[in-house]
């Protein structure tokens, strides 16, 4: 074990910094969206008791190995338990896979903030703006590397000048645009097909628990997809957790900490929706909530702020800042569990581990970029959608890899080490651990059970269920 290891200066840094990893594209592209098609308050509901018990014994277990191991992900489960150094490898693997597509989105990002700053914004309504951006030669590349290249500057500067201090920066910021928009979202009104639609009837929409004509399968799915959008939300089996448990001081309250991620977490998911939603639906009607990822940030959305006319172009200046933020600190957290891996595996310095990374990252956003023109292919994924690269990692890392490494994690917590391991490490400074009976349940035969389920269905296993 290393005593050199740096280590976040206060808990709020900690707080800060890992719920900027937990707040990404997720929550704003994918969270509202499902909600509107799910059920509205019924899906939140289900997501809400979800994270209070699902999520909350995955984001336990990861903080708590890296804490009581002090290691990278690559490094730390083999160091937990001889023979499960593989486990390490496999966590490892999945940052590397996601860093250059989410470095290309977070790219993507950075072009449409800089056409709303520069006045040229009314461009990206225009039908075909996103699909000639993207599929175009030059473009996404040079903004995909600046997107990168920030990113690696920021973890060059290391724990405490990069990525406390920014999170400390960025993440108040981000709430605070957030709330503004939304609140902004609730008094729009619009009536110009004829038919009156405002704010609050789509907050309405978002919020108000939908049962009628909910059949068992209809159920099934909600609960489904909000499992699939928490672990994605919550950053969880990726190795992050673990990179950032590593920095957390022995004497810090963890459980305090984890539920202060997981609030700022869900608080953010429900504001995005809140945010979205009215503002979609005021301008677009039910019709436009039927877009969510690319399609709803990228088309969309930039159409509502056309249609909102003299608003339009702050209230997007605003919104693609605010996003841009949610990715960059999203993008530090991947690079810096893969940055801690190799700095621990291979004994070399921050400095040569971020810009070895760099270069790997590159080629594969080079790669993705192609994807969408001179390696244009089409794909056909298990579940049914046609495929760039881009989605095929995507794919690989989220529906196949991620599964595989939440599942191998209950294994090692629940049966080899046992949970009170975790347990110990959470208490060992004095401080409580609230839902103990829950936590062992949960991570020793629920959560695995339920994670197998997710991984089998991102398949089509129980399609036939789901008719
Ligand atoms: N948790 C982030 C979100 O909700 C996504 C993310 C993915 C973050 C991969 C880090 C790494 O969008």
């Amino acid at each position: 074990m290393k005593n050199d290891r740096h280590s976040f200066s206060s808990s709020i840094g900690f707080v800060l910094a890992a719920a900027g990893s937990a707040v990404g594209l997720g929550n704003i592209w994918r969270f509202p969206y499902l909600a509107a098609k799910d059920g509205g308050g019924l899906f939140l509901v289900i997501y809400l008791i979800l994270a209070l018990t699902f999520g909350f014994s995955l984001l336990t277990s990861e903080i708590a190995i890296g804490r009581k191991t002090k290691q990278s992900p690559l490094t730390a489960y083999g160091t937990l338990k001889k023979g499960w150094g593989k486990l390490g490898i496999a966590a490892c693997i999945v940052p590397m896979m996601i860093m250059p597509y989410y470095c290309v989105i977070g790219g993507w990002v950075l072009r449409y903030a800089v056409s709303y700053i520069a006045g040229d914004w009314t461009a990206t309504a225009q039908d075909g703006y996103f699909t000639s951006f993207i599929t175009s030669d030059i473009a996404p590349i040079v903004y995909g590397v600046i997107f990168l290249g920030a990113t690696c500057l920021i973890i060059y500067r290391g724990v405490n000048r990069g990525i406390e201090a920014f999170s400390k920066v960025l993440m108040p910021i981000l709430l605070v645009l957030i709330i503004g928009i939304a609140i902004f979202s609730l008094t729009l009104s619009n009536d110009s097909d004829g038919t009156v639609r405002t704010g609050l009837q789509g907050l309405k929409i978002f919020m108000i628990p939908r049962l009628e004509g909910l059949s068992a399968s209809d159920f099934l799915v909600v609960i489904m997809d909000a499992m699939g959008q928490l672990f994605y939300s919550l950053s969880i089996a990726m190795g992050i957790m673990v990179a950032y448990g590593s920095y957390v001081k022995d004497d810090e309250n963890l459980m305090r900490s984890i539920n202060q991620i997981e609030i700022f977490d869900t608080g953010v998911a429900v504001l995005a929706g809140i945010m979205i939603i009215p503002a979609v639906f005021v301008f677009m009607g039910t019709d436009g909530m039927s877009a969510s990822g690319p399609g709803l940030m990228f088309i969309s959305i930039p159409k509502v702020f056309l249609a909102m006319g003299s608003f339009g172009r702050i209230i997007g200046v605003l919104f693609f800042l605010m996003v841009l933020f949610a990715a960059l600190t999203s993008s530090m957290s991947i690079l810096e569990a893969i940055v801690s891996s190799f700095m621990d595996q291979f004994s070399i310095s921050r400095k040569k581990a971020t810009v070895t990374e760099f270069f790997i990252a590159l080629i594969f956003e080079l790669l993705v970029c192609l994807g969408y023109n001179k390696l244009y292919f089409e794909f056909t994924l298990p579940n049914g959608v046609t495929a760039q690269i881009l989605d095929i990692m995507d794919y690989v890392s989220n529906n196949i890899l991620m599964p595989i490494v939440a599942i191998s994690t209950c294994i090692l917590i629940g049966w080899v080490i046992k949970p009170e391991t975790i347990i110990e490490e959470v208490t060992k400074n004095g401080s409580g651990f609230g839902r103990k009976k829950l936590y062992v349940v949960m991570i020793k035969y629920i959560a695995p059970i339920m994670l197998l389920i997710l991984f089998l269905q991102s398949f089509g296993f129980f399609n036939f269920l789901l008719g």
